[in-house]
């Protein structure tokens, strides 16, 4: 068996973060979102994974090489445009050749892995299965309709969704779908979409099981999105204090605290990440917060946050929360009057002051 993961798209949602680098690198409790998916299909026993790329491959490429770290063999698939999932499949074919396979959106993060849904799949032979999580939201999703746990209908992003069974993006293929991605046409946004591609398999009478994740997902489209899954990943790690820790801080509940890292006269209340190089003075960081390399952290409190490599947050009078800070970006206070804010923010930021 292969896998494809999806690591092209121009992340619209996440600008601007999204201008200079690709969705799927942005990190979660430290670590590129890509990453995890390459380890899940790893520990899921898959070592041949091609890796479809658009206008952020350099960046992918850089990032994760020929996989060797991982111990698998990656080949990069270039696609010219965003033409959708489907036409992914379709610039595979080559690449996949007689294997079945694993389709893995790069963006989404499913916390417990793919193994029991690729076992599921070799002892089952159906010629697709797809996964499945219930959400509050589904009309954002590709949706589900079930009759005795057998798929009958697929929508992609449903005004009126026929129930709560959104599509994960981790699906199972055999070599039908080539057919299926062949035949379809582009959908409303212009896309070949592997949600009508499924249709058609369920529609020529091709066996389409699912299995319905009851373990944590996120497509993480939105800062929001983003957020939510580094506080969900932070609460999974262990106490790995490295860095140095002076006699004036404290630390409570868990926290990474990577080599050559300083925490000086600060708390730190865990779950909490702080990577190589970061420094933390005078400072309080709350829980769920990721800082990366190098970023300096001086007379502020950050909360609930990731912080970028390079970035700089010095001497802010209020706490900083729920925020998704780029690199090498400065946050700092000055005393000149008139008291007022300054910004240089790039296209699409956000700030929300109080
Ligand atoms: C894609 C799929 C959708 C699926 C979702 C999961 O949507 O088209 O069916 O539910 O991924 O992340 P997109 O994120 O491209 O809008």
């Amino acid at each position: 068996m292969k896998a494809l993961i999806l690591s092209g798209g121009t992340g619209s949602r996440l600008r601007p973060l999204t201008y200079t680098g690709a969705k799927q690198l942005i990190p979660v409790a430290n670590k590129p979102i890509l990453f995890y998916a390459i380890e899940a299909i790893r520990d899921a026993g898959i070592h041949e994974i091609g890796i479809i790329v658009g206008d952020t491959r350099e960046e992918v490429k850089r990032a994760v090489g020929d996989g060797s770290p991982w111990g698998v063999k990656v080949t990069y698939i270039e696609q010219d445009a965003p033409r959708g999932l489907a036409h992914a499949v379709k610039i595979s074919q080559d690449f996949v050749g007689d294997d079945d396979f694993l389709m893995f959106l790069g963006d989404n993060l499913v916390r417990d892995g793919v193994s029991a849904f690729v076992e599921q799949f070799r002892t089952r032979k159906p010629n697709s299965l797809i996964l499945l999580s219930r959400v509050p939201d589904p009309q954002r999703f590709g949706v589900a309709e079930l009759e005795n746990g057998r798929v009958v209908r697929l929508i992609e992003k449903p005004d009126v969704p026929p129930s709560d069974l959104a599509l994960v993006g981790v699906y199972l293929f055999d070599q039908n779908i080539f057919t299926a991605v062949h035949a379809i046409k582009p959908s409303r946004r212009n896309e070949l979409e592997i949600t009508d591609a499924i249709q058609y398999l369920v529609d020529h009478e091709f066996v389409v099981d699912s299995h319905v994740i009851d373990g944590w997902w996120k497509d993480t489209g939105k800062p929001e999105d983003v957020l939510e899954a580094n506080r969900m990943m932070l609460e999974y790690i262990d106490s790995d204090v490295r860095g140095t820790v002076d006699e004036e801080s404290q630390i409570f509940g868990r926290a990474v605290i990577a080599p050559d890292a300083k925490i000086i006269n600060s708390i730190i209340r865990g779950p909490v990440m702080i990577g190589q190089g970061a420094s933390i003075v005078d400072s309080y960081i709350g829980p769920f917060t990721a800082i990366s390399e190098r970023v300096q952290v001086i007379g502020s409190e950050v909360e609930n946050s990731i912080v970028l490599q390079d970035t700089i947050i010095d001497q802010i009078p209020t706490r900083i929360d729920s925020s998704l800070i780029g690199k090498n970006v400065r946050i700092s206070r000055i005393a000149d009057r008139p008291k007022a804010l300054h910004f240089v923010l790039g296209d699409n930021s956000r700030a929300d002051v109080q």
